[in-house]
């Protein structure tokens, strides 16, 4: 039977302290003599049902990194298109020697599915608006590599919050480390229930703003349909769009997080996006070290 440890579908089925360990894995496999695989032969399967760029790739990057070889579905040339189910498409991976599968997928229980059914270690690439556990990561270590530490820091989360699995997985690493955390939304892309979680919620930007040594600004979710305010986009764009003007009411040593891909000019500028304060481009970078840390614990100890 596998150990469940090899999985990981949701930041919140961990021990904090078991997220600071990954996290200061993904530290080590910075500097880590690389590839850990060179004597073996380790396959990890990919299958992505929405589209990607960063997860993708960086996914692809740390394998290669780490010495072992991707198998990647491209789902809309592969059998998945003729109505393959994800678990016989999982099933395929493993039988060709797969390890570990990496999942994206618009249902939000489908790694969990897949964890509960197959022998290899299944790691949660995004699923639905529920999870998205290496962003939560990557985006954590981003700040750590900041910060140092999080305890004391208040972390802002403002923009589409309803349809983020980003929000929901940022809120764990983020509390995991210490922050304190406020989801800035109005109220047709805020989720209420996340109160229960320990964050606060806050409607006005321009308040929150002085407040926060770091904002992650989601993108707005057009292709989840509900909640889009259509014909709301130029008073969300006049009251939560970060530019340069907003930017002014913040501290000096406010950093901008964005997990991409970005709408420029609708929830940041290009001036923020692409200035001083932005940690964007870090949070790409980091996403390889910690999907390396993620895949070495989904694989376990190298043979070779
Ligand atoms: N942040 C993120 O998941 O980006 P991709 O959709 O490009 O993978």
């Amino acid at each position: 039977m596998k150990s469940i440890d090899r999985d990981l579908v949701e930041l919140s089925d961990l021990a904090p302290e078991a997220i600071r360990t990954l996290l200061h894995r993904a530290d080590q496999m910075r500097t880590q003599q690389v590839p850990l695989w060179r004597d073996s032969v380790r396959h990890v399967g990919l299958i992505f049902a929405e589209p990607s760029t960063r997860t993708s790739l960086s996914f692809i990057a740390a394998i290669d990194r780490l010495g072992a070889y991707p198998l990647q579905l491209d789902a809309e040339n592969s059998s998945f298109s003729k109505g393959e189910t994800l678990l016989d498409t999982a099933s395929t991976l493993e039988s060709i020697g797969a390890e570990s599968i990496v999942v994206r997928d618009g249902n939000e229980m489908s790694a969990r599915s897949l964890a509960d059914q197959c022998d290899a270690g299944v790691i949660n690439a995004g699923g639905g608006t529920r999870a998205h556990p290496t962003q939560g990561l990557l985006d954590a270590l981003t700040l750590l590599d900041e910060f140092g530490d999080l305890e004391g820091k208040t972390v802002g989360i403002v923009g589409d919050v309803l349809r983020s699995r980003v929000a929901r997985s940022d809120i764990v690493a983020f509390q995991a480390l210490g922050a304190r955390v406020v989801l800035v939304a109005p109220d047709y892309f805020q989720d209420k229930t996340l109160s229960e979680a320990g964050v606060e919620l806050e409607s006005k930007l321009d308040d929150a703003l002085p407040h926060l040594d770091a904002i992650q600004m989601l993108r707005i979710q057009k292709e989840r349909g509900d909640g889009d305010p259509e014909n709301n986009l130029q008073n969300y764009v006049r009251d939560y769009r970060l530019d340069e003007r907003r930017l002014a009411l913040a501290r000096p040593s406010l950093v901008v997080l964005h997990p991409g891909p970005m709408n420029r000019e609708v929830e940041i500028t290009s001036g923020v996006a692409d200035g001083p304060r932005s940690r964007i481009r870090q949070q790409v970078a980091n996403g390889v070290p910690v999907r390396m840390a993620v895949l070495e614990r989904a694989l376990g100890q190298a043979s070779g």
